[in-house]
């Protein structure tokens, strides 16, 4: 029986979380034969995660440069993979998300006809600019794509309302699958500066911050915020991932560094990340990722964006638009620190994001599909 060859591309870490456990899924099964390539849009953020999950690509392209554009790692991205196609000539091509490694690889893909599986498929925040480039990147992969794996209902009516009908198929999101591989008991931290840090006695806020429409004085807002709630409640220490961006770096470590109980570190490892989230009293982030882990956890999560396309855990009740006034991002958390019962509220709302089997469900779907190849 002819195996069908299934290449994963990706190239960022919030990718690689969400696929590894997809490719842990895919290697269990004899009628698929995966072949993973990774773009190296990021580099250590992303070699964190493939040690994390013991991952060892097919293939690394190894692309990332510093402060690079998305013009840049869109045209290397393009001519890479036009080479290595022909070579690993895939059946389908499985890309994740909103990145431009995933954008990109659909392009290419699409222009050698091989077929596209969409892992994450179906945000939208119909604001081409927020977030900026994902919301195009993401449309230009529904267009492409054969296969659609969206984490929710609400995911999938996106796509029908732009005239997608076929081939989609609702699963959960990967990354509550990723629990399983990072979240222990008893778990002792890797990282030297977390290990330092006292948790008995205080409530930890865990917030990270990165996206290009944030660089600048929104991030500055978003600083700001934090410092005034550290300042006003002797009880509270902010533990904050430093994203190795350094536009980002550049503005969190001006206004954050060498502050009492802020503790800005440099990015974790997906389980010390994972363990750490696990003891948090709140999250602030305008990170996708963390919206759909802090439900996981019962943590509350305040989105330090203008829109989300994760509307589901609004609507749970798990998770909050701040905005990025420092203004409104101050009161937002003040009033969650200081409200029991609205903080209780949130904290009990029911996770959207699946039962941790989403990997499962994309492999049936795809050997489905596969049985007419
Ligand atoms: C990218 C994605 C974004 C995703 C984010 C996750 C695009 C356009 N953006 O944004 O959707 O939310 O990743 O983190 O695809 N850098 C390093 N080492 C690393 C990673 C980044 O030094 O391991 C630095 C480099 O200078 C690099 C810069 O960060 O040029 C920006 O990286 P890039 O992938 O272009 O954008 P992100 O803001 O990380
Ligand atoms: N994450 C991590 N270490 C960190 C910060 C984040 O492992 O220092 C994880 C986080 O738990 C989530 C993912 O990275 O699974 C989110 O990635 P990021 O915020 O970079 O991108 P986004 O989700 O916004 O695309």
């Amino acid at each position: 029986m002819k195996k069908i060859r299934v290449l994963s591309i990706f190239g960022t870490r919030p990718e690689a979380i969400k696929m590894c456990p997809l490719i842990k899924e895919l290697n269990k099964y004899d009628k698929i034969e995966s072949v993973v390539c990774v773009t190296g849009q990021h580099r250590q953020m992303l070699d964190q995660v493939l040690m994390n999950f013991e991952i060892m690509p097919d293939y690394d392209l190894n692309l990332m440069k510093e402060q690079q554009s998305l013009t840049s790692i869109t045209a290397s991205i393009l001519l890479e993979l036009e080479k290595l196609f022909p070579e690993i000539n895939p059946d389908l091509v499985l890309v994740h998300g909103d990145t431009t490694t995933s954008a990109t690889a659909a392009l290419a893909a699409y222009y050698q006809q091989i077929p596209v599986g969409h892992v994450e498929a179906g945000l939208r925040t119909h604001n081409i600019y927020s977030p900026f480039p994902e919301e195009m990147n993401r449309k230009i992969i529904s267009q492409i794509a054969e296969l659609f794996f969206c984490p929710t209902e609400s995911n999938k009516k996106n796509l029908e309302r732009e005239n997608i009908y076929k081939n989609i198929y609702i699963t959960g999101n990967t990354v509550i699958d990723a629990f399983k591989y990072t979240v222990k008991k008893q778990y002792k931290f890797k990282n030297e500066s977390l290990r330092k840090i006292e948790f008995d006695g205080f409530r930890v806020i865990l917030m990270t911050a990165h996206r290009r429409e944030n660089v600048g004085k929104p991030l500055e807002n978003i600083c700001r915020a934090a410092k005034r709630i550290v300042d006003e409640n002797q009880d509270i220490q902010i533990i904050c991932p430093v994203h190795l961006n350094p536009s980002v770096r550049d503005t969190i470590v001006s206004i954050l560094e060498n502050q009492e109980r802020i503790h800005l570190i440099e990015p974790l490892d997906v389980d010390d990340m994972h363990n750490v989230m696990a003891r948090s009293y709140l999250i602030m982030t305008d990170s996708g990722g963390l919206q759909e882990e802090g439900p996981y956890f019962g943590i509350p999560v305040v989105v330090l964006r203008t829109e989300t396309e994760r509307l589901e855990a609004i609507e749970a009740g798990t998770a909050k638009l701040a905005g990025v006034c420092e203004e409104a991002v101050y009161s937002m958390v003040r009033q969650l620190l200081n409200n029991r019962k609205e903080y209780r509220k949130m904290a009990q709302a029911v996770n959207p994001y699946g039962d941790g089997h989403a990997s499962k469900k994309i492999v049936e779907a795809i050997i489905k599909w596969g049985q007419v190849l």
